[in-house]
C-alpha cells in the first residue's frame, strides 16, 4: 500500500482534528537495517544490533515526524509563521512543511528561522535557502536563539516549531511505535543521541503509550548520549559554551532537561557523554562497514553503545536499537576532513589511472 506518511497511520494517537488539510511530505516508515559490524565491535555474546536510519525522512532527519504534526496543527490553527531556532536540522524540515503548506492551500505560510553563525552544516543551511524560509545567522549559540525565539513567538500569528511545542515530542514519538513493529517486539536498549533532548522524550512517550495499550509487553532500556564538550545532563549544569565537531548536539541547556532525566531514570538508563574522539570513530564504522550515511551527532548513539559495552553495561543476548537521527550528506564537510583517504587524480587515460592505482 502506498505510504502516506505518519499522521496517516498514526492519527488515533495524534489528536489531530479529522477536518485538517494534514501537511505531509512522506515522512516515517524509515528503515531498520541490521549491524553486524557494530555488534562485533561490541564484544559482548549473541548481540542483535539495528540501525534506525532516520536520515531516509524527506528532509533527512527525525524533525519531520514532529514537524508533520507542528506544522499541520499550527496551520490549521491559523497561524502563519513557523519560527524555530536550530543547529541545522530543524530548521531544514520547518523550511520543508512550509514549502509543502504553501502549495496545499496556505499561500501565506512562512518560515523563520535562527541559527548559530558558523555553527551549522553547510547542507542543511543550503536546504533552509532552497525551500525558502528566512534565516538569521546569530552570532551565539543555539541556547540563545531558543530565547530568542520563544521571546518572537508571543506575537500573533506565529508558531514555535521547536520540540518545547508538545506536538512535536507528540509527531516523534511515533518513532517508537515504528520500531516496535519493525522488530515484531520492543527492543532491550534503545541507544541515542541527546541535544535539545526533546527525541529522547518524544521515544520514551511512544514506548510508553505502545505498553499502556499492551502492544508491547515491555519498554526499551532509554540510554542517551551528549558529547563530551557539550554535556550539560551528565554534568548536572548548563554548559555555558559547549562544543563539539557534532554541531546538531551543540547545546548547553537542554529544554527538555528533565523529561529526559526522567526517560532515564524510569526505564533503569542512563545519560552519558561520548568525546569527539568516540563520535568520529563510530561515524568512521557506521560509513565504512554498513555502508550508511549518517551525520556525526548520530554516530553518537554508537559511540555510547560501543562505550557502554566496553564498560560491561550491555548484556549477553540484548537486543538493540541506535538511533542514526540525521543523514551525512548534510554534513560532506565532515567527512572529508575526518578522512586520511583522500581521491587520487589522473590523466584522462587507461595508463594513467592504472598509474594512480598502483596497479
Ligand atoms: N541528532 C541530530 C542529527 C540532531 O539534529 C539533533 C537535534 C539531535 C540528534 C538531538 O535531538 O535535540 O531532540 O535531543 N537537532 C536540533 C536542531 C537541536 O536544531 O536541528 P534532541
Amino acid at each position: 500500500m502506498l505510504w502516506q506518511g505518519l499522521i496517516h497511520k498514526y492519527q488515533k494517537y495524534l489528536n489531530i482534528d479529522k477536518n485538517s488539510k494534514i501537511i505531509s511530505i512522506c515522512e516515517g516508515n524509515t528503515p531498520l537495517i541490521k549491524a553486524p559490524a557494530i555488534e562485533k565491535i561490541c564484544g559482548v555474546k549473541n548481540l542483535s544490533v539495528y540501525l534506525k536510519f532516520e536520515g531516509a525522512n524527506p528532509s533527512g532527519s527525525f524533525k519531520d515526524r514532529g514537524m508533520t504534526v507542528a506544522i499541520t496543527k499550527a496551520i490549521n490553527s491559523g497561524l502563519h509563521t513557523m519560527v524555530c531556532a536550530s543547529t541545522g536540522n530543524t530548521s531544514a524540515s520547518a523550511a520543508a512543511y512550509t514549502a509543502y503548506a504553501r502549495s496545499v492551500g496556505f499561500e501565506n505560510a512562512k518560515c523563520v528561522v535562527l541559527i548559530p553563525d558558523g555553527y551549522v552544516a553547510l547542507g542543511k543551511l543550503a536546504q533552509a535557502i532552497a525551500y525558502g524560509s528566512k534565516i538569521v545567522q546569530i552570532n551565539g549559540n543555539f541556547d540563545k536563539a531558543l530565547d530568542i525565539v520563544k521571546e518572537l513567538s508571543k506575537e500573533a500569528g506565529i508558531a514555535l516549531v521547536n520540540s518545547v511545542n508538545p506536538d512535536r515530542i507528540e509527531g516523534q514519538k511515533t518513532a517508537a511505535f515504528e520500531v516496535c513493529e519493525q522488530l515484531g517486539k520492543s527492543p532491550d536498549i534503545l541507544s541515542i543521541p541527546v541535544g535539545n533532548a526533546g527525541n529522547i522524550t518524544a521515544y520514551w512517550k511512544g514506548f510508553c503509550e505502545y505498553f499502556a495499550e499492551g502492544s508491547i509487553n515491555k519498554k526499551p532500556q532509554m540510554i542517551g548520549f551528549q558529547a563530551a564538550g557539550s554535556a550539560p545532563i551528565v554534568l548536572g549544569k548548563a554548559v555555558e559554551n559547549p562544543e563539539t565537531i557534532a554541531t546538531a548536539i551543540r547545546i548547553g541547556n537542554p529544554a527538555s532537561w528533565q523529561s529526559a532525566v526522567n526517560a532515564a531514570k524510569e526505564s533503569n538508563g542512563y545519560i552519558d557523554a561520548v568525546t569527539d574522539e568516540e563520535i568520529i570513530s563510530a561515524y568512521k564504522l557506521i560509513h565504512s562497514s554498513q555502508g550508511v550515511c549518517c551525520e556525526p551527532a548520530s554516530a553518537a548513539s554508537v559511540a555510547g553503545l560501543i562505550k557502554s559495552a566496553k564498560l560491561g553495561k550491555i548484556p549477553e543476548n540484548s537486543t538493540i536499537i541506535c538511533i542514526l537521527t540525521g543523514n551525512g550528506l548534510k554534513d560532506p564537510e565532515t567527512a572529508i576532513k575526518t578522512n586520511e583517504f583522500k581521491p587520487m587524480k589522473a590523466e584522462a587515460n587507461i595508463d594513467s589511472v592504472v598509474k594512480a592505482l598502483g596497479l
